[in-house]
């Protein structure tokens, strides 16, 4: 693919991310937001990350921050936009992008559970129009979920695809336009199990995650859950879900768990207790080890 040139909106946590992606990929990238200082410290940002990850610091001139949304998508090929998770907004900045991109641009929108039905549906063109569904951190996570809707197009389709393959991200179709998409819904079901097990007092929290951790979790990252399917035997999968899925979890709603800690205000990290307690370094060394993993698995 030659050169593109991406527009971002929204310089937060995922829109910097995105952008450094696309300019360490060689494309020419502008950037907005609505908030002075995070357009002010985007290129900052973009530095830090590189010279930390040991990738092309040159990258970060490609970058172009830009007051207006009016000149960020003016010129672009593919507009992405990563600003609050909030339908009306999301609707209003789509309008506005649509009414200064150039007519044959991509849009899509990086929302992480919105339908992309929904914040497209007021626009002319609706078929160059789909969701691009980033993870974080943009740089370190290689999934990106492209989610058509019945009106994309297999051509916008098919350019966001390769565009985001070339950059070095793993780009999946997503062909129908369904809550969670695929990654959130897989994740999810996981979850509500995790939740429940804690719940019915089958086991606590910590020993739910050590559980994962020292077992399945190990060859999740080279192992996906079909493929465990295959090599143990479609049959001897039978076997297993005719007795474990009964047993369960399939409500439909939230735990009454998790709605419990929400209303004691155990918010997690935030406050310090969710469903355990944490402190300040316990936090800090939790994501610190996150990152540290994922750096290390980075191109595998
Ligand atoms: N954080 C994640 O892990 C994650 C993962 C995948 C997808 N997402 C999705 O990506 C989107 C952005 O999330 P985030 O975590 O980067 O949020 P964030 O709060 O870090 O960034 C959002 C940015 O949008 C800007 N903004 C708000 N209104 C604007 C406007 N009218 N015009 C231009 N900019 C505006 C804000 O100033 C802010 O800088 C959301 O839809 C979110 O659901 C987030």
């Amino acid at each position: 693919m030659t050169k593109a040139k991406i527009a971002v909106i929204g310089a937060g946590l995922m829109g910097h991310g995105i952008a450094q992606v696309f300019a360490l990929a060689g494309h020419d990238v502008t950037i907005t937001d609505a908030h002075k200082p995070n357009l002010d410290t985007v290129k900052q940002r973009i530095s830090v990350n590189l010279h930390d990850l040991g990738d092309d610091e040159q990258a970060v001139a490609r970058v172009t921050p830009v007051a207006e949304l009016a000149d960020c998508v003016r010129d672009a090929d593919f507009v992405v936009e990563a600003v609050l998770e909030d339908m009306p907004l999301k609707q209003k900045i789509f309008a506005e992008i649509e009414a200064h991109a150039r007519p044959d641009a991509i849009l899509a929108s990086n929302t992480s559970v919105m339908p992309i039905t929904e914040i497209m549906q007021g626009l002319k063109h609706r078929e160059r129009a789909l969701g691009t569904h980033w993870w974080n951190p943009p740089f370190l996570v290689p999934l990106v979920e492209v989610i058509g809707t019945q009106w994309t197009s297999p051509e916008a389709i098919d350019f966001t695809m390769k565009l985001h393959a070339e950059a070095g991200k793993t780009p999946a179709h997503v062909k129908k336009d369904v809550p969670g998409f695929i990654g959130n819904r897989l994740q999810h079901a996981l979850w509500r199990e995790a939740v429940s097990l804690v719940e019915h007092g089958i086991c606590d929290a910590a020993t739910v995650d050590a559980v994962i951790k020292a077992s399945f979790g190990r060859r999740l990252a080279v192992l996906g859950p079909l493929e465990n399917a295959d090599l143990v035997g479609t049959d001897l999968s039978l076997a297993i879900h005719k007795t474990v899925l009964p047993a369960i979890d399939s409500r439909p709603g939230p735990s009454p768990y998790l709605e419990k800690l929400v209303k004691e205000g155990k918010f997690g990290f935030k406050s310090g207790e969710g469903f355990r307690k944490w402190s300040a370094e316990e936090q800090a060394a939790l994501r610190k080890r996150v990152v540290e993993h994922l750096k290390k698995s980075r191109g595998t």
